[in-house]
């Protein structure tokens, strides 16, 4: 079990019992001896869960809980209550405890209370980063392009931005789906309500059921506690249905029909629950061919497909990067706190031969590198792509490498400036690296700096790290691991 918990008490003793008893568990734990230092730790650091006995010293049980939910409303509060005050606890908890404890409690209650306390602080505390970071990243994120494609496609963002119309996104990986569907919820007068997103490519039927209806108590194994769906949490506002060719047939159906009842039921449910919710879809499937093998259902197709917005890949519309490469800099100058640096020549042009396979999000993970790694005054071509330019060979439709020469900077082997060693072991030429050891070595620095600077940010916090760089908690640590992080270091 992971988290932080925060034990106050004036008795001291108590305090190292529980502590002793709760670090077995897993969890993070600091102690205070006193309601004011308490405060202090609230105020400082995040924790999930506090644990404090009503009666302190000075300030009372019942003060911390307020600075508590002030500081923080997400952070849960166990109090400990001295035998017989029940109506002290009721109080506590009218005024927002998550629970209490009657003293003199065993270990195994403590445990279990704390627990389960722990847990869905975890879990709230996730949904309410989601919805910021849905909101948060995108809500004024900007699309760029100059190319007549996307012109077009503004256009037809702006004809419909004031309708409830469906839409279908379609385009390869990387090439800016979910971003035009963004862009329609924020200039749409559903604005000031949620966007959601669902990925419809979730394992099994049950889960991705119960994500977009909800579920009901007991409605299948699992199902410990009732929970409301993105349905239910949209309403208002928009639901962005993500990788929809791979939503399994038999939950078509019942979307189709949430779509044409504008009503659905949670699963396990039988009452309907009325929803205004505007639908957005995207794919990356050929979803008439699963049309036509009958895995996906026609009526639902043309219910989503009301207008179409079909985003071609990068290399089809390379006018489009020279304004995404400035604008991907200059984002990732503010972002990573760096001096924005323009491209040499031979990395423009890289950049306008390059396959860009990835599209769009290879484009900008590209330029982030570059402008953290990059040593010169300009990003090199080498910066950009250290795996060289792979171009599209329109003959044979494969994708060949074709290698580049590094520009030689400032004269070459006689410039003595800092960029030249440290551009040489940066690359790892000077010691006769063979190529996959130097860009192993390339690629090993550049991760380090870039979790490193992340935590940093976030004051050594791997979950709001994780969120900032758009990964998973778990990948995040798992990197942290093999590059051997610890968040101290970022200290
Ligand atoms: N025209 C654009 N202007 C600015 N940024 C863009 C543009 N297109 C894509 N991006 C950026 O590229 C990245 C990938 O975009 P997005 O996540 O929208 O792609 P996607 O099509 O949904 O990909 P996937 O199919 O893999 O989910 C994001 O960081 C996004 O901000
Ligand atoms: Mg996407």
């Amino acid at each position: 079990m992971q988290g932080r918990l925060l034990i106050v008490d004036d008795e001291k003793a108590l305090v190292l019992a529980i502590k002793g008893l709760l670090s077995k568990e897993g969890y993070q734990i600091e102690t205070a001896y006193s309601g004011e230092e308490a405060v202090k730790l609230i105020e400082s650091g995040s924790f999930h869960v506090v644990i404090t006995d009503l009666s302190l010293g000075g300030i009372t049980g019942l003060d911390v809980l307020a600075r508590a939910r002030a500081v923080d409303p997400d952070v849960a509060v166990i109090m400990i209550t001295a035998y017989g005050s029940e109506k002290v606890a009721v109080e506590a908890m009218k005024r927002g405890a998550a629970d209490y404890l009657p003293k003199p409690f065993d270990n195994d209650e403590l445990r279990v209370v704390v627990r389960r306390v722990m847990e869905t602080a975890l879990l709230r505390r996730d949904h309410r980063r989601l919805l910021e970071q849905v909101q948060g990243s995108y809500g004024f994120e900007s699309i760029v392009g100059t190319s007549p494609v996307m012109q077009r496609i503004f256009a037809t963002i702006d004809k419909i931005a004031d309708t409830d119309v469906t839409v279908l996104i379609r385009g390869d990986s990387g090439t800016g789906k979910e971003l035009v569907a963004n862009a329609l919820h924020y200039w749409s007068p559903r604005r000031a309500k949620p966007v959601l997103a669902m990925n419809c490519a979730a394992l099994n039927r049950e889960l991705v059921e119960s994500e977009l209806f909800g579920h009901e108590k007991g409605a299948f194994t699992g199902a410990v506690t009732r929970r409301e769906g993105k349905f239910e949490a949209a309403h208002g506002g928009t639901l962005f249905l993500d990788e929809v060719g791979d939503m399994p047939l038999e939950t078509q159906a019942k979307l189709l029909r949430a779509i044409q009842e504008k009503e659905f039921e949670r699963v396990g449910g039988n009452h309907p629950i009325k929803v205004d919710v505007r639908l957005l879809a995207a794919t990356n499937h050929d979803l008439e061919q699963l049309v036509r093998e009958g895995r996906f259902r026609e009526d639902l197709y043309y219910r989503l497909r009301v207008v179409e917005v079909v985003i071609p890949p990068l290399a089809e519309r390379r006018e489009d990067i020279p304004l995404l490469v400035d604008h991907f800099l200059k984002l990732a100058a503010k972002r990573f706190n760096r001096e924005p640096k323009p491209l040499d020549g031979a990395a423009l042009r890289a950049c306008l031969t390059h396959a860009w396979r990835g599209n769009v999000r290879e484009l900008r993970s590209a330029v982030e590198q570059a402008l953290l790694l990059a040593s010169g005054p300009e990003i090199t071509a080498a910066d950009l792509l250290p795996g060289g330019v792979v171009e599209r060979n329109a003959s044979s439709e494969r994708l060949q490498p074709v290698g580049f020469q590094p520009e030689s900077r400032n004269g070459g082997a006689a410039s003595t400036g800092p960029a030249g060693p440290a551009d040489a072991s940066a690359t790892g030429a000077a010691r006769g690296l063979s190529f996959r050891e130097a860009k192993e070595q390339l690629v090993g620095d550049f991760e380090r700096r870039f979790l490193l600077d992340a935590l940093r940010r976030n004051g050594g916090n791997i979950t709001r790290a994780a969120e900032e760089v758009g990964m998973y908690r778990q990948s995040f640590q798992q990197k942290m691991r093999e590059l051997g992080i610890t968040p101290d270091d970022a200290a």
